[in-house]
């Protein structure tokens, strides 16, 4: 099997309806598909094989990764290419029965050098559009503003966002944690929040919980992408859970990037145990080692998860999505009743 082909389906994790909600649509771009498109687009990579590539797929931390990553997605020129990521990530997340995708897409990373907002996101979007069609599997779109950047630029993308406001659910904040904290982004949040947008942030992955606070009182976020340092704050998680405020946890990465040593030392299940709600995803799975079924069966196996577990962050999925409320409902049934039919 090459390491692009999908992990051999755990039927009950297969079967399971569920929802993807952190998940960098430039981070399913796949060695195989970069190099594929760097050639068609007369780009030289800095690795003579995709075997190289992977090799340097090697992260001590959040920024280490980001280097690589950004790296990876120079590639990506045309609306073909962009159509094409999205494509091959709509498929990998059909075959792991998932029902409803929430995608990030960082436009800066492709306005900063030429590429238009409009040639990137009309590719990404009429991937998500033929995954809805041929699939069922529903969509939004979220904004991301690279942090590492300045609120001016934030801004700026937030001007080209807004023609497409129809298409797109939230803004949400990506890229270097420690140092760039959301108070750096009040301002633009509130823009984007008076525009129609919903908001998220990356908080408390690397950063500390003060982060995660910040978010919750200067940015009004919906979902907190990763959150796990909350649990260094009692209050902060007796707040989260009060505020039933999600937490999109994404483990397979935070053991890649060395927040946690190994799967076995990941709090999910603790935090899934204080009742906090919590939601399982990829967050860059073609750096990381796995899609949304992967991630949930390592984690099943190294943290021990019943089906109960795998139920409940399956329906917890669908409570923390921007579904409607009616199709919300019907898809934490749907979960239910699978959990019946399965039960432990
Ligand atoms: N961009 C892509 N993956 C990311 C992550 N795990 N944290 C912050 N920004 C990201
Ligand atoms: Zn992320």
């Amino acid at each position: 099997m090459s390491s692009n082909d999908p992990a051999p389906v755990n039927p009950f994790i297969q079967g399971l309806p569920k929802a993807e909600l952190h998940i960098h649509i430039e981070g399913s771009l796949e060695p195989e598909l970069m190099c594929d498109i760097a050639e068609r687009n007369g780009i030289a990579l800095p690795f003579k094989s995709i075997d190289e590539a992977r090799a340097a797929y090697e992260f001590d931390d959040l920024q280490s990764f980001l280097d690589i990553y950004y790296q990876g997605a120079l590639v990506l020129q045309t609306e073909r290419d962009f159509y094409d990521m999205t494509w091959a990530y709509i498929e990998r997340a059909h075959a792991d029965g998932v029902q409803h995708v929430e995608i990030f897409f960082d436009p800066q990373t492709h306005t900063d050098r030429g590429i238009p907002f409009e040639r990137a996101f009309e590719g990404v979007r009429a991937a998500l559009r033929d995954g809805k069609t041929r699939y069922g599997i529903s969509h939004e779109i979220i904004v991301c503003f690279l942090r590492h950047l300045s609120a001016a630029a934030a801004h700026d993308t937030l001007m080209h966002a807004l023609p497409y406001k129809n298409d797109i659910i939230a803004v949400g904040l990506d890229s270097s944690e420690q140092g760039h904290p959301p108070s750096k982004f009040e301002g633009v949040f509130d823009r984007a929040r008076d525009a129609g947008f919903l908001t998220v942030a990356h908080a408390g992955e690397e950063g500390p919980p003060a982060y995660i606070h910040e978010a919750l009182d200067l940015l009004a976020v919906k979902r907190i992408d990763h959150g796990v340092r909350c649990v260094e704050d009692e209050a902060l998680v007796s707040r989260l859970v009060d505020e039933r405020m999600p937490l999109t946890v994404c483990p397979l990465s935070n053991v890649k990037l060395r927040v946690f040593d190994t799967l076995a030392d990941h709090n999910i299940k603790h935090m899934l145990e204080r009742d906090l709600l919590v939601t399982i995803n990829s967050d860059d799975p073609a750096y990381f080692g796995g899609y949304l079924g992967e991630n949930f069966r390592a984690c099943q196996e190294a943290l021990d998860l019943t089906h109960a577990h795998l139920a409940t962050l399956a329906r917890n999925s669908f409570e923390a999505s921007f579904l409607d409320p009616a199709r919300k409902r019907e898809l934490m049934d749907a979960v239910d009743a699978y959990a019946r039919r399965h039960a432990d």
